[in-house]
């Protein structure tokens, strides 16, 4: 099976706007779709430095002088490339969220259509699982997490419930939960399963800090008319990109000094997010909720 299909591969690589001799970062390397695609454009002199924080991505490495996998965290993204004299780059992307490799992988636990253990890590060295967050977070934790991670609607009776039933039995199966939410579940199942998943899969991840990080993080590392080109899959990463794009913050806010002027750290590139055509939705499902912006550091 495929490890991964690339989502938007020709806008992406047009919004990185690259030159042969230059340094670009993926900071989610997966299959190495998009990784691949910068490399054939690289001259002698260019480089490609790549994060993943998942071992199964490794085995894609690419053998080649230029590239250069470091398998850790993005958050750590100035960490590393000022280790790696890479400061002043004049491009990175980011692919969030899972692979199709991640999903289709049942221990992996990512998916309710497949079974398997309350797992849903990328990095399975860290200690946090999705049955760890079930059988232990507070009621009040569950809460917060269930309805600004998943904006599920009864975040409140969900939580309750998830208290109440591991008081009973702790749960460790996706079949077992998936069996508890039949009964919870409100409007259309898979939606309201998809929602859940997902507030777990982030807080799993610790995904929104770890966006947070990095985007802040990108523009100690770009030089200026670097590109930052960020691809998000649900709604609350999108939001971040487009403030953070906006204006240098997460809130959204422009900032004014006395006389009016701005500070602004990024030129927008895309003042409405690119979707995918029809014919990429049509051949790969996972392209349907990809958003991608694209920006310039001033
Ligand atoms: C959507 S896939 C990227 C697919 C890739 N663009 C390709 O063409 O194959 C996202 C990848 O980023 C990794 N990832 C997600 N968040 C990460 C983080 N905070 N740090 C490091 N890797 C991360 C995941 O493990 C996964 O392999």
């Amino acid at each position: 099976m495929e490890y991964h299909v690339p989502v938007m591969l020709d806008e992406c690589l047009e919004g990185l706007n690259i030159k042969k001799d230059g340094t670009y970062i993926d900071v989610t390397f997966g299959g190495g779709g998009h990784s691949r695609a910068i490399m054939n454009k690289l001259g002698a002199k260019g480089r490609l430095i790549v994060f993943d924080q998942d071992d199964d991505a490794l085995a894609n490495a690419i053998d080649d002088p230029r590239f250069l996998l470091v398998p850790y965290n993005f958050r750590y993204l100035h960490k590393f490339c000022r280790l790696e004299q890479a400061l002043g780059a004049d491009g990175i992307i980011a692919d969030l969220g899972i692979s199709s490799h991640q999903i289709d992988v049942r221990e992996r636990g990512f998916s309710y259509m497949l079974g398997g253990t309350l797992d849903m890590r990328m990095n399975r060295s860290n200690p946090l699982t999705a049955a760890h967050i079930l059988n232990h977070y507070e009621e009040k934790d569950l809460l917060i997490l269930l309805s600004q991670y998943g904006e599920v609607r009864n975040a409140k009776r969900l939580s309750r419930a998830i208290v109440q039933r591991r008081r009973q039995a702790a749960f460790s199966t996706i079949s077992d939960f998936i069996e508890f939410l039949s009964t919870l579940s409100i409007g259309n199942r898979n939606k309201y399963l998809s929602q859940v998943f997902q507030a777990l899969r982030i807080e799993v991840n610790d995904e929104i800090n770890a966006l947070k990080e990095m985007l802040l993080d990108s523009l100690k590392v770009l030089g200026p008319g670097g590109r930052m080109v960020v691809m998000s899959y649900h709604s609350l990463e999108d939001r971040l990109v487009k403030r953070f794009f906006r204006s240098g913050n997460f809130e959204g806010e422009v900032h004014r000094d006395s006389y009016g002027n701005t500070d602004l750290p990024w030129k927008v590139i895309t003042k409405k997010a690119i979707e995918a055509g029809k014919g990429e939705v049509a051949s790969n499902v996972r392209a349907r909720s990809a958003k991608l912006r694209i920006a310039e550091k001033l």
